[in-house]
């Protein structure tokens, strides 16, 4: 058994020209991206299909609202170099689109690459970014995801940073996901500069899994994000990618590890699947408003893995009001027979003497019940790649 003590990080403090920045996204962003599900298949039919289908799915309701076009929206650039969307996919053009998302109460995102091409070919945004921005906020851009393919070479903070000085200057407020795959480690340099970054290559529709031609599983991202705490806080994320639920290749049980998994990073929550046709297993688990809470604390921090004992796992997030989200995750592929005295296991770094003092009330987020409190020891089943995701909250 190895217990891991949290170390004190000296948090950069943000200055008051930075604070207006980190407030386009406070908590972690929420929406829906094209790529995981519809690759290169992009058209202005399906993304208002889409965002209708968030209305009324109940995952508007839920908090998503961020509707991104990923790669292949774009096909060239004019004679002036303003960029072009496809004419055949994108008739009625990106400003009708976003006056059509923003009329049902939803923000639109776009994609391009810090490259001279995107990771499909297409024109990137390299020597045209202030152009490209001015341009996004004429069409009423609220997110802009930026990849790394491409990318000639340079410096990746200061290919970021020109882009975000150009949306910091485009007239409009537009959220900036940094997608260089962690590979410059984003998170030492990010906040201020964008957003989110992602930390990873790929993610694929699996629980555990590394593939030798890019991308990974669930368990595999959970791993990087781990270390990753001290930099994760309001208007500057880690992003451990989009979400696979929905999109067939985990099980429930998986898929909803998956998603408490992320709701307890605080990463950014960008539903991955076709929202048009979802089974209610899936609304069930991307719209459970109690562990979307979670993610949304407005404290904004990250959970971290208290306790590693090789298959099994604690993982802990403070909350507003001195709650704590716990999550037991179990990596095995037997039941994990839980058997948990919280007395003995006190988060000692979490308000330590509080927990000591306090009794908490016990708070299953997916059967959406009470089923203890902290003076009893609990005992409980962990299904194979499954998780308890509980909610304590003070009594007394
Ligand atoms: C990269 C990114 C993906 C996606 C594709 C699009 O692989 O990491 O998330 O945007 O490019 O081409």
């Amino acid at each position: 058994m190895c217990y891991v003590q949290a170390q004190p990080f000296p948090r950069e403090r943000a200055n008051s020209k930075d604070s207006a920045f980190f407030a386009i996204a406070a908590t972690p962003p929420m929406g829906w991206n094209s790529w995981n599900k519809f690759g290169c298949n992009v058209s202005e039919k399906l993304i208002k299909e889409i965002a209708d289908a968030m209305y009324q799915s109940g995952m508007k309701d839920a908090g998503y609202q961020y509707v991104v076009i990923d790669d292949c929206w774009q096909v060239g650039r004019d004679e002036n170099g303003n960029i072009l969307a496809d004419p055949e996919r994108f008739p009625s053009g990106m400003k009708a689109l976003a006056d059509y998302i923003h009329a049902r109460g939803l923000k639109l995102g776009i994609y391009s690459c810090a490259g001279s091409h995107t990771c499909q070919g297409r024109p990137g945004s390299r020597g045209y970014q202030f152009q490209d921005a001015r341009q996004y906020a004429q069409w009423g851009v609220d997110y802009l995801k930026y990849d790394w393919c491409a990318n000639q070479g340079q410096n990746a903070r200061a290919a970021y940073k020109t882009m975000s000085d150009a949306l910091k200057e485009c007239g409009r407020p537009i959220v900036f996901s940094i997608c260089e795959w962690g590979e410059n480690k984003p998170w030492e340099w990010g906040s201020g500069i964008g957003h989110l970054w992602r930390v990873t290559a790929d993610i694929r529709d699996v629980y555990q899994c590394v593939f030798d031609w890019g991308g990974v599983g669930v368990l595999e991202i959970i791993d990087v994000m781990a270390d990753l705490y001290p930099y994760a806080g309001p208007g500057h994320w880690n992003d451990a990618e989009m979400l696979e639920v929905g999109n067939g290749g985990m099980t429930r049980d998986e898929y909803i590890t998956h998603f408490s998994m992320w709701c307890m990073l605080a990463a950014p929550l960008m539903a991955g699947n076709d929202l048009r046709s979802m089974d209610p297993q899936t609304i069930e688990i991307l719209t459970n408003k109690e562990a979307i809470a979670v993610n949304q604390d407005p404290l904004g921090k990250q959970a971290r893995r208290f306790m590693d004992m090789g298959d099994y796992e604690i993982w802990a997030k403070e909350l507003v009001n001195g709650d704590i989200a716990v999550c037991f995750m179990n990596r095995s592929e037997d039941v994990w027979k839980l058997d948990h005295d919280w007395r003995k296991n006190a988060m000692y770094f979490i308000r330590t003497a509080n927990f000591r003092s306090n009794t908490y009330t016990v708070r299953d987020l997916w059967q959406h019940r009470d089923i203890a409190t902290t003076d009893t020891t609990l005992k409980t089943d962990v299904p194979p790649h499954g998780v308890l995701m509980v909610r304590l909250s003070p009594v007394n």
